[in-house]
């Protein structure tokens, strides 16, 4: 079961291998885990379909290896600690027996309201233990989770719903975060009055607000677990059946439900999550991620639980009661491996350093970025004051479709440089293309990001449209994967990610389609077309600016029109797609055939005045003048 590798050299070798014969590679780390039935096939591939399976045949639950497995060596250790929002609230820990009974409890309650094998189930919920027994009850039935961040609004999660047609939906009456109380039931009390396929919701009381329970649909979790057996068979999957559906956007249209796969899945986010963290049984590990991103769900459940890990999980946010509340939490439960974003770090670096020296760190080993490409100062700030210049910063490229870290330091054992993401992990092949599809061979060039050949927990589809899947990924060029990522490769072969070369903003680690936020836009009574770009900020990493076309003789009242336009956007998508900046506009720059010139709006919300390179193209050059005029 362990699967860590313990020097660079054996890492070059390990790699080799991986290169050299990937199926004899994956087999003999797949052979640790328990399965039903072996299976009989590693690995199938094309990339045109695109069609990939891992371990074909295979039957398994991954439950049992990360729950079951560990009841006889493990049974009494904490599987979590888990961290209230208020700082002298109690804590709660839960162990590996615990948890099991608990999520054997749920399936059993889940299955009697009817929820079958291959049933999709949404779960809408705040950092709670009971959010990760709800995951983990889907697996061990079978029913295929789909999480959906509980900062998003009723619009977005109706639309979550729909798409995957969920049958049931957990969620609780409301969440905390910081000085706030949000009531998330009401959310999504709205969102189920357009969603039919929901049959029931199970809620659990987490703020005691006292929420209206709609009669024969909602069912509080504490009655539904009460008198539910301790133990529950677990469904026998297939390898390749479903896990789990993430929701993610991409340049155009509706965010698009990632497919992840049970056995290739489980595979690589436990051998990931152990060689890039050096996680050492004992340990304390410690991801500041949502559930409802991908990040949480490879690196606080599903990765950590299979190496039987011991866990923090915190409900608050980095500020609240102060900027040292994430040291504090360091400190408390002597995290030893800690992993957060760039956006968390920037933001916390403007607080000085007294909040920081106040708390003893010395249990950190490794500490890790994740999201979006960290600067060289706030690389700098975290590994001089966090990890006080002995704990290797592990800057872990990744993606929701990717499942889990593809380019890493290896803890303490690989070379590092700041800003860059450094290697590829065993089985990865990464490749920077030329717009021509050409591999560059050159180091220092930049390039397209790509992908030549299948990992384990690669995307399998997107749900309910393979052709979608097809091309986005792959049909960009021919047998590789696409990232959307730009990248440049030193010359001792270490990657620096650049950034999104597609319509897609990273904002504090968040991912949007511009096309997504210019729909929310345009459904404001005001707005006769938008255009939405990032700009570099501070904090963020990029902000969104959107420009507005409203009817000029509306101009005046712009302060109404754009608290109007905010408003639209939190309720189409949520607070968290706010824009940054509003710029109401007469019209958009367009070329003669009608195509919306966002090279120009990217430059003037980066604060370019001029220099907008061939505009000859442009319908009326003249609205480029007042654009900049106005601009903010
Ligand atoms: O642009 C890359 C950026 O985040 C994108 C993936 O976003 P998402 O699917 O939401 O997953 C985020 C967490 C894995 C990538 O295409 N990104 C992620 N990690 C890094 C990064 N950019 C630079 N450096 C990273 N370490």
């Amino acid at each position: 079961m362990n699967l860590r590798i313990a020097s660079y050299e054996e890492y070059q070798e390990k790699y080799q291998h991986s290169v050299n014969d990937p199926e004899e590679f994956w087999s003999d780390i797949a052979q640790t885990f328990l399965w039903k039935e072996p299976w009989t096939n590693t690995l199938n591939w094309n990339f045109t379909e695109p069609k990939i399976t891992w371990f074909d045949g295979g039957k398994l639950n991954i439950t049992e290896n990360l729950l079951d497995r560990h009841l006889e060596t493990r049974g009494d250790q904490v599987a979590f600690f888990w961290e209230p929002n208020e700082m002298d609230a109690d804590g709660k820990t839960i162990t590996y027996r615990e948890l099991h009974a608990e999520v054997c409890k749920l399936s059993n309650a889940m299955r009697g309201l009817g929820v079958e094998k291959g049933d999709r189930v949404c779960i809408y919920m705040p950092m709670i233990l009971e959010s990760i027994v709800a995951i983990l009850a889907c697996a061990r039935i079978g029913a295929v989770h789909s999480i959906v961040f509980a900062g998003f609004s009723s619009n977005a999660l109706a639309d979550r719903i729909n798409d995957a047609q969920a049958k049931l939906v957990i969620t609780s009456d409301g969440l905390n975060r910081g000085n706030k109380k949000v009531d998330i039931k009401t959310m999504v009390d709205e969102a189920l009055l357009s969603c039919p396929s929901i049959e029931h919701s199970i809620v659990v009381n987490c703020t005691h607000s006292n929420p209206e329970m709609k009669s024969g649909r909602d069912v509080w979790y504490n009655e539904i677990m009460e008198g539910q057996p301790t133990t529950c068979e677990a469904e026998t999957m297939d390898a390749e059946d479903l896990l789990f559906i993430l929701y993610t956007s991409g340049s155009t249209g509706k965010p698009k439900g990632v497919v992840h796969t049970c056995g290739g899945y489980m595979v690589y986010t436990s051998y990931s999550f152990q060689n890039v963290f050096q996680h050492e049984q004992g340990d304390v590990f410690w991801c500041t991620a949502d559930i409802g991103w991908i990040t949480g769900h490879s690196y606080i459940v599903y990765g950590p639980l299979l190496a039987g890990a011991t866990s923090v999980i915190f409900e608050g946010i980095p500020t609240y009661p102060d900027a040292g509340r994430f040291w504090q939490i360091c400190e408390k439960y002597k995290v030893n491996q800690f992993y957060t974003a760039p956006t968390a770090i920037r933001s916390l670096m403007g607080h000085g350093l007294e909040v920081v020296n106040k708390y003893d760190l010395s249990a950190l080993k490794v500490i890790g970025s994740v999201g979006e490409p960290i600067n060289e100062e706030a690389w700098q700030w975290y590994f001089d004051h966090i990890g006080k210049k002995n704990c290797p910063v592990v800057d872990t490229w990744w993606q929701t479709e990717t499942g889990g870290i593809m380019l890493s330091g290896l803890g303490n054992l690989s070379p590092m440089r700041a800003t860059h993401a450094g290697y590829p992990l065993p089985g990865i092949q990464p490749v920077l293309l030329d717009g021509d599809g050409n591999e560059i061979h050159e180091s220092e060039q930049e390039g397209y990001l790509c992908i030549k050949f299948p990992w384990p927990s690669i995307l399998r589809t997107t749900y309910g449209d393979h052709e979608r899947c097809k091309n986005v990924y792959f049909s960009n060029y021919d047998n590789y994967y696409f990232t959307g990522d730009g990248a440049k490769r030193d010359a001792n072969g270490m990657y620096r990610i650049i950034g999104r070369v597609d319509d897609v903003i990273n904002v504090s680690g968040h991912r949007f389609g511009t096309a997504e936020i210019e729909d929310a836009i345009n459904t404001n009574k005001y707005a006769i077309e938008s255009a939405v770009v990032g700009f570099p900020h501070d904090i963020k990493g990029q902000g969104i600016y959107a420009y507005v076309v409203v009817d000029p003789s509306k101009m005046d009242d712009q302060d109404t029109i754009i608290a109007s336009v905010m408003d639209s956007v939190s309720k189409g998508i949520g607070k968290i797609a706010k824009p940054d900046k509003i710029q109401l506009v007469s019209g958009l720059p367009k070329t003669r055939s009608g195509k919306i010139m966002r090279r120009i709006l990217r430059k003037i919300a980066e604060g370019e005045k001029s220099n907008f390179g061939d505009t000859s193209t442009l319908l009326d050059p003249d609205l480029v003048i007042e654009i900049v005029e106005n601009s903010i």
